[in-house]
């Protein structure tokens, strides 16, 4: 297998876009990567996107993009794995670039969430749950998260201010985010006074429904500095791994096991541990999603996630920085983009031009990207090289 090197990297201002279209935003971000790494030509496309047909009402969207960027002959693939499709299609890249099937690869994620009613989007992200045991009994992705919330409190104790300090730390980084899409301070005071959505759940504990796209390029690591003139971010180990599509199905409510299992891959194929870690990025979908991705990382012990983000210790400036982005919370949730923005967020850190943002010295970061209730999840580690 060759040494992949990410050499480019792009995204638009994520919200609510009225005035451009799924294939507008797809490009702009794809053609920014492009911009950024020097490149004249790409290989491959790969398009993380999770559902444009029900947002939408446009499929074959890997086309779409070869087509709209003016790469009409290119090989593109479209790759789904809901929530995670954006960090899966980094990885089917990274992949071919590994294996020598391409060597100059596009990565793009993107997703139009607020073209269709409330309604309509919680219908198209459910598809992502067990539809026949759980969407058709009513259960929506608030609910599935906000079970395993009330769960969480009552086998260890976690508490409502820490699910709060999740909300408030990460809206506190989003605000030095220009991409983000809700760029406000959010006091732990305002999320347990904000609507309830599902209990223990509030609106301020619940990414937002957003349109949004992240792009990315990669190489072989020994073409990096040739193609880009820079060294290029190398990628130290990926892990992917998948759980039960239901809640009911698992042993525990409060274990994210596919997160656990990708977090030990990714740590044995890039040869570190937890404490080697300078920054993460995290799939913060609800507050305690963060709590619960922060243990099966191996940040903090089962059950003491909570703990984790009160100690300071995920704050920007704490042990270990953790959504310095804004993460979910704050810089928006456009699905099938997420998991790319995640690795622009850290090739940005790691060759340290994160602006206010930055996390000093970092040189090893990881992102963990998350389908559905965690029936899927992906973690990528990325190193300055
Ligand atoms: N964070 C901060 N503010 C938010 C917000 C969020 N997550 N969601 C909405 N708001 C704000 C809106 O900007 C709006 O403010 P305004 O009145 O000042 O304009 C207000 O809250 C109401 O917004 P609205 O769009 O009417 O909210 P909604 O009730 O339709 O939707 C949720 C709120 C939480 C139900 C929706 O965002 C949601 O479903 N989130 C979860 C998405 C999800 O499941 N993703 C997949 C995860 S696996």
């Amino acid at each position: 297998m060759r040494d992949v090197a990410i050499i480019g990297v792009g995204m638009n201002k994520w919200g609510e876009l009225w005035k451009s279209s799924l294939r507008d935003i797809a490009v702009e971000s794809a053609l920014k990567a492009i911009a950024d790494a020097k490149v004249s030509r790409v290989d491959s496309i790969f398009i993380g996107c999770m559902s444009s047909g029900l947002f939408t009402g446009q499929e074959h969207m890997a086309s779409v993009l070869a087509d709209y960027l003016g790469y009409g002959r290119v090989p593109a693939t479209r790759v789904e794995s809901a929530c995670a499709s954006g960090g899966l299609a980094f990885k089917a890249g990274f992949a071919e670039v590994a294996a020598g099937m391409a060597e100059i690869v596009l990565v793009v994620g993107a997703e139009k969430m607020t073209d269709v009613s409330g309604n309509e989007a919680t219908y198209a992200l459910g598809t992502a749950a067990d539809q026949e045991y759980e969407c058709y009994n009513g259960a929506t992705f608030p609910g599935l998260y906000a079970m395993m919330a009330a769960r969480h409190m009552h086998e260890y104790g976690t508490t409502r201010r820490q699910l709060s300090l999740v909300a408030s730390k990460n809206h506190d980084n989003g605000l030095k985010n220009p991409n983000a899409q809700f760029r406000m301070k959010v006091t732990p005071q305002e999320v347990e006074g904000s609507v309830m959505v599902s209990d223990p759940l509030r609106v301020l504990d619940c990414s937002p429904v957003t349109d949004g796209s992240a792009a990315l390029i990669l190489c072989p690591l020994t073409m990096a500095k040739k193609l880009s003139g820079r060294a290029g971010v190398r990628v130290l180990g990926i892990g992917h791994a998948t759980d039960t599509i239901a809640l009911h199905s698992r042993e525990s409510l409060t274990t994210l096991r596919a997160v656990k299992e990708a977090g030990a891959l990714a740590y044995k194929a890039a040869g570190v541990k937890p404490a080697d870690i300078d920054l993460a990025e995290v799939h913060d979908c609800f507050t305690i999603a963060e709590i619960m991705v922060t243990e099966a990382l191996g940040f903090a012990k089962p059950g003491e996630g909570g703990k984790l983000v009160e100690s300071k210790a995920t704050s920007f400036g704490g042990r270990i920085p953790v959504n310095v982005s804004g993460g979910l919370k704050s810089k928006g949730h456009p699905v099938g983009a997420t998991g790319v923005a995640q690795l622009v967020e850290l090739t940005e850190q790691l060759r340290r031009q994160a602006g206010t943002r930055q996390v000093k010295n970092a040189e090893i970061g990881l992102a963990q990207n998350m389908g559905g209730t965690g029936g899927s999840s992906i973690v990528t580690i990325l190193g300055r090289n």
